[in-house]
């Protein structure tokens, strides 16, 4: 069990959407909060509205996609609530593309933002909480990153979603010694300012902030008919998986057929040479350094 009254948390992009929801709930369950988000004035919001209703938090500037901003915002966030807890790596932006009518910056910012600064946040926490040998990272990735052939014109998102699930599914393994636990949250469609204009949030060595609505194309004519959670509907959920230790928390079950169906239908089909392979010829030959990677790991 990760207990959540009584800890302190960060959450990134918190000023927001999803993020806003989490720090909220986080503050109504008893938690102090660090709000960080790249526009300041709204995490001010956000960590105003928690102390209006008695809870403890701070805002925090912070810009997920530099390791400095990020390192500044853990300083920030011990100097106001002491050492942190509970990581919720939440900062992120969309973007409905065609892959090659992207710019190669708003393609990196994309993989940055999504990718590399759920990486620099989880690195940036962590050594504190394995001195405390306690605490619960929970990264806020996507369906699109589980169910990567369900959305089109979403490829670095997608990409960079895909990289969370890895990271957080992998770090778990080494990080369980120290009683920290991961979690990946795969949203599935919350009613939040994503598709307004993610471009705002566009760190200048990317181009700068813009304007960019998003716009879903007929391709995604599916995808645009969803029901949408609003960020207070789904933060108790993502809470409840982090209080039970739980991988992964999904919020959209009617999209359960569609997970089975694309992993069964993988399963059944991508062994089919192989399984002929060993059919003709037997076992592969053994790989002769098996054994000493084995020692290596021990
Ligand atoms: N809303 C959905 O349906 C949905 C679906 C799947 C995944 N997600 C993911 O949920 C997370 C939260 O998004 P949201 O839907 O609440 O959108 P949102 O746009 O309402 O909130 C995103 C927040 O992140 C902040 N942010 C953006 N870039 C940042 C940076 N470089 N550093 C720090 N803060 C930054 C923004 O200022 C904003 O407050 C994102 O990672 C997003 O990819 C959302």
């Amino acid at each position: 069990m990760t207990e959540i009254a009584g800890k302190a948390a960060v959450v990134t992009g918190g000023g927001n959407g999803i993020g806003m929801g989490l720090a909220k709930e986080l503050a109504r369950q008893g938690a102090s909060v660090a709000v960080a988000d790249i526009i300041l004035e709204n995490a001010q919001q956000v960590a105003n509205a928690i102390k209006a209703t008695g809870g403890k938090a701070v805002a925090i500037a912070c810009d997920v996609c530099d390791r400095d901003s990020i390192r500044r915002t853990k300083e920030a966030a011990n100097a106001a609530l002491g050492p942190i807890q509970l990581v919720f790596a939440n900062a992120g932006a969309t973007s409905f593309d065609p892959l090659m009518k992207m710019s190669d910056e708003d393609v990196d910012w994309i993989l940055d933002v999504n990718l590399k600064g759920v990486m620099y946040t989880a690195r940036a926490f962590l050594p504190d909480m394995i001195a405390a040998r306690e605490g619960h990272i929970c990264a806020t990735a996507s369906m699109a990153g589980l169910l990567p052939g369900w959305i089109p014109q979403h490829t670095p998102y997608s990409a960079a979603k895909a990289g969370i699930i890895g990271l957080m599914m992998n770090a778990q393994l080494e990080l369980k010694e120290f009683n920290i636990h991961t979690t990946s949250y795969c949203p599935g469609g919350v009613a939040t300012g994503m598709r307004i204009n993610n471009a705002r949030y566009r760190p200048a060595r990317y181009g700068g902030p813009g304007e960019k609505e998003v716009h879903l194309g007929d391709e995604n004519r599916e995808q645009s008919s969803l029901k949408f959670y609003r960020p207070e509907d789904i933060a108790p959920m993502v809470l409840n998986a982090v209080r039970n230790n739980r991988p992964f928390v999904f919020d959209h079950p009617e999209q359960r057929a569609l997970f089975r169906k694309t992993y069964a239908s993988v399963v059944e089909s991508c062994y089919d040479d192989a399984d002929k392979w060993l059919r003709e010829h037997g076992e592969p030959t053994a790989n002769p350094h098996g054994a000493d990677l084995l020692d290596a790991q021990k």
